[in-house]
């Protein structure tokens, strides 16, 4: 089990030292929420906030793109400093070619779904991904609760990789997830675990990352 503290729930005003402070934590890489305030009601950092980060990080950026038109932008997004981005099959695109210019980037890309779009969306684009990431609340906030929804989800994907013999799709779940919603999402099959306020927001975020991974 990989675990991806989303920033979100960061001080941004120490963003550095926050990244640092849960890679040393054990965070198997970052995950980095950039929000349009059009697809999603809400807008968070965009391309400068990562280019200097990816200064400051070796991490593996985790780019989880809430924004319309991700194509428009996608390249831009790898070159600042992305290791894997993903975007949403719910936007405003041409998925496959999406995902084509982030891989000819030479990063890995991720296809997201939200909680209420059917799985099946995702499926024909399963095996030309390297990640899907399977939304556990509404994106656009962190710190929302947990919905249960997604574990059924996760285990349609999990079923349908399966199948077709993907076994190093990863299975991301993002929203909600504590100790609690970790042991559901990791039973239906999720492989990568996002956390924001349960990691950020713990005392202790070692402890706090080895609970998910347990
Ligand atoms: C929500 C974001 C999440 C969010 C998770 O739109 O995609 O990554 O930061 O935060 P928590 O873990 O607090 O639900
Ligand atoms: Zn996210």
């Amino acid at each position: 089990m990989k675990v991806s503290p989303s920033i979100l729930s960061a001080d941004f005003a120490n963003l550095a030292a926050e990244c640092e402070k849960v890679i040393e934590a054990g965070a198997d890489m970052l995950h980095i929420d950039v929000m349009d305030g059009v697809f999603v009601p809400n807008i968070s950092l965009g391309l400068p906030v990562i280019k200097s980060l990816r200064k400051a990080s070796d991490a593996f950026f985790d780019v989880h793109l809430m924004i319309q038109k991700p194509q428009l932008y996608a390249k831009q997004f790898c070159e600042a400093g992305a290791d894997l981005v993903s975007f949403h099959v719910e936007s405003d695109c041409d998925i496959l070619r999406t995902i084509d210019i982030i891989k000819s980037c030479g990063k890995k890309a991720g296809l997201v779904i939200k909680p209420q779009t059917p799985t099946s969306r995702i499926y024909p684009y399963i095996d030309k991904v390297d990640l899907i990431l399977v939304m556990s609340v509404e994106p656009g906030f962190g710190g929302q609760r947990f919905m249960p929804v997604a574990v059924d989800k996760i285990a349609r994907v999990s079923g349908k990789a399966r199948q077709l013999g993907l076994d190093n799709l990863m299975i991301e779940v993002d929203g909600g997830i504590n100790d609690r919603s970790a042991v559901m999402c990791k039973y239906a099959g999720a492989n990568v675990l996002v956390a924001g306020s349960y990691v950020f927001g713990s005392e202790d975020p070692a402890r706090a990352i080895k609970k998910l991974k347990a």
